[in-house]
């Protein structure tokens, strides 16, 4: 198995992928923030069946962080997480230094108005505005065709589809489905943060959650239902929920009409860990 290069700067960058576009060769992109485990690889792996050459960044992007200690307490891994891609045929690992990102006087910011607002954003003011930022910025420097993102952050995949057709950016957005611990537990490098005592405890989100889908399909009422799976997950032993509700899967506003594809999402924390999922309902 070949050991993917490593790049650090965009003109290294640029010059591996116009020798690729050169002879034809299609390429992928599957950004990342490092820390990866299965959920990332098979991004890497979607994106290396459709995809002659694959790139993975690994950045992890200050911007997007309104907690410092979040921040600073972000694992760095890279050294596995090399290995790891290898094993699913990634080509180059693009990993670039603060400074190559934001250099001195960088000023330009990317807000994506709307379906950035509500949820996630409102919980983590700017975070989506350091996401789309930083997205665009990858897909400037890489020239990516197509891009793969995880359903298991719904709302960033749908900023970034938005965005990328609003700036009409000549990328192909494709989202795959969440990875999951057979408990049902969305895999995430937040995950190993919790405790022996807490981590049995986790797989109630999504049991919770795939309860009050069903019985929302079967003509519960929506309302009731996500307040009863709250409760439910107060009893489990989270300590709080701070949102479950069900939206319009595209736009995350509450859901207008019934023909709208709806999506039930959540964020609860479980001991002093933020988690995060969304199903289909
Ligand atoms: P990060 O949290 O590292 O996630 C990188 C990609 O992996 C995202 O598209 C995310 O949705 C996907 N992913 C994470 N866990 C997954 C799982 N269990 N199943 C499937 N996909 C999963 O998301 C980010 O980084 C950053 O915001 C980024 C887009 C890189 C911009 O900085």
């Amino acid at each position: 198995m070949i050991t993917p290069k490593i790049v650090r700067t965009v003109a290294d960058l640029r010059q591996q992928v116009r020798a690729w576009k050169a002879t034809g060769e299609m390429v992928g992109v599957v950004p990342t923030m490092g820390a990866l485990h299965d959920g990332h690889l098979s991004l890497a792996r979607a994106a290396k069946r459709e995809c002659e050459r694959v790139i993975t960044t690994i950045f992890v992007n200050p911007k997007q962080f309104n907690n410092p200690e979040d921040l600073l307490k972000y694992p760095r891994t890279e050294e596995a997480d090399a290995a790891l891609l290898a094993t699913a045929g990634v080509d180059l690992i693009f990993a670039p230094p603060p400074e190559e990102v934001y250099p001195e006087g960088y000023s330009t910011t990317i807000t994506v108005a709307g379906v950035s607002e509500p949820l996630e954003g409102a919980m983590r003011p700017g975070h989506f505005e350091g996401v789309a930022t930083v997205v665009t910025k990858l897909f400037g420097m890489t020239m990516a065709d197509r891009a793969y993102f995880g359903q298991k952050d719904w709302q960033q995949l749908q900023v970034v589809q938005k965005m990328v057709r609003d700036l009409n950016i000549p990328v192909h957005v494709v989202g795959c489905e969440t990875i999951r611990e057979a408990d049902g537990l969305a895999m995430s490098s937040r995950n190993a943060r919790l405790n022996a005592e807490m981590r049995p405890k986790a797989g109630a989100l999504y049991a919770a959650m795939t309860s009050a889908a069903e019985a929302i399909r079967n003509g519960a009422d929506p309302t009731q239902t996500l307040n009863l799976a709250a409760s439910q997950l107060i009893a489990a032993g989270f300590e709080r929920v701070e949102y479950i509700e069900l939206r319009d899967a595209a736009t995350l506003l509450p859901v207008s009409h019934s023909g709208a594809e709806r999506r039930m999402l959540a964020a609860a924390w479980l001991d002093d860990v933020r988690l995060i999922d969304n199903i289909p309902v």
